[in-house]
């Protein structure tokens, strides 16, 4: 090979690539199906849908949270839980085509979610976020989705019931997780729902089977022989899929959006979770 033709390959392989990191995997979404087995009066199995990250912005097309609704939505969820960053940054956003999508959800099944980082707060409004929450708050409440803001509720699922408890965001300092768990008292497993993974250690004494988390986007950019490139968690445990904990299981998912609009080898993810 010449110099030349050496150069022109080369060029070429990091053109495909760079194609294909920016372009194809961040919107070739995978449906990952879990089983977990908790502990609990539940009989049978209840199957949650868990989204999360979608982080509408100019990285994430609607298209692709709407085909991660579509997706999610095929597996006839009983509970929908999701889990954090619908948006990346303030600006102008469709809130009403926003709610629009997730009515979506909402319509199919009981759907609750919880903050992340970028949803507005101390953390983000140092960084282009917002401020607070109110944004947010709307397009949740337009998109008939209940925010479980640091407190619990029994939901119903045929003749058993699953308790969720959902907490404020740890880089946000509004994780309360007394408050949260404050007379809990439903029946069946406890579902947390959590934005990041680094939270289990101030949750670690509260009663809970399964925490889901997403935040760390699985790595986002997973470089062969290194591993993630972005995780910005301290517990490089946790950064993807179910992992035990203290006698306990913690599921995080790689999410459905991205920053930046690139993945590689770390594709997009719709989570479902069958609950035993
Ligand atoms: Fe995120």
């Amino acid at each position: 090979m010449t110099r030349r033709q050496w150069l022109l390959s080369t060029a070429g392989c990091a053109g495909l690539a760079g194609g294909y990191s920016t372009v194809v995997e961040p919107r070739w979404l995978e449906v990952v199906r879990t089983g977990v087995r908790v502990e609990g009066g539940q009989r049978g199995t209840v199957r949650l849908l868990q989204l999360t990250d979608l982080h509408a912005s100019w990285a994430v097309p609607w298209s692709l949270i709407d085909n991660a609704v579509t997706l999610g939505l095929a597996a006839r969820p009983d509970i929908i839980c999701l889990t954090g960053d619908f948006v990346t940054h303030r600006g102008d956003l469709d809130g009403g085509r926003y709610a629009g999508i997730l009515r979506r959800l909402s319509a199919a099944a009981p759907a609750f979610a919880v903050l992340g980082n970028h949803d507005g707060g101390s953390w983000a409004a140092a960084r282009r976020g917002y401020a607070d929450h109110r944004v947010v708050e709307r397009i949740l409440e337009d998109g008939g989705i209940a925010l479980l803001h640091n407190r619990w509720v029994e939901v119903p699922v045929r003749d058993s019931a699953v308790t969720l408890v959902g907490v404020g965001d740890l880089w946000s300092e509004e994780l309360e997780a007394d408050r949260a768990f404050r007379g809990v008292s439903g029946a069946g497993p406890r579902v947390l729902l959590s934005h990041n993974p680094d939270s289990k250690t101030a949750l670690e004494g509260f009663a809970w089977d399964l925490m889901l988390c997403g935040h760390t986007h699985g790595g986002q950019v997973m470089i062969p022989f290194q591993g993630a490139r972005y995780a910005p968690v301290e517990d490089r445990r946790y950064v993807s899929g179910l992992n035990a904990f203290d006698g306990r299981w913690i599921y995080t998912s790689r999410g459905v959006g991205n920053l930046g609009s690139v993945r590689f080898r770390c594709r997009p993810e719709v989570t479902v979770i069958e609950l035993s």
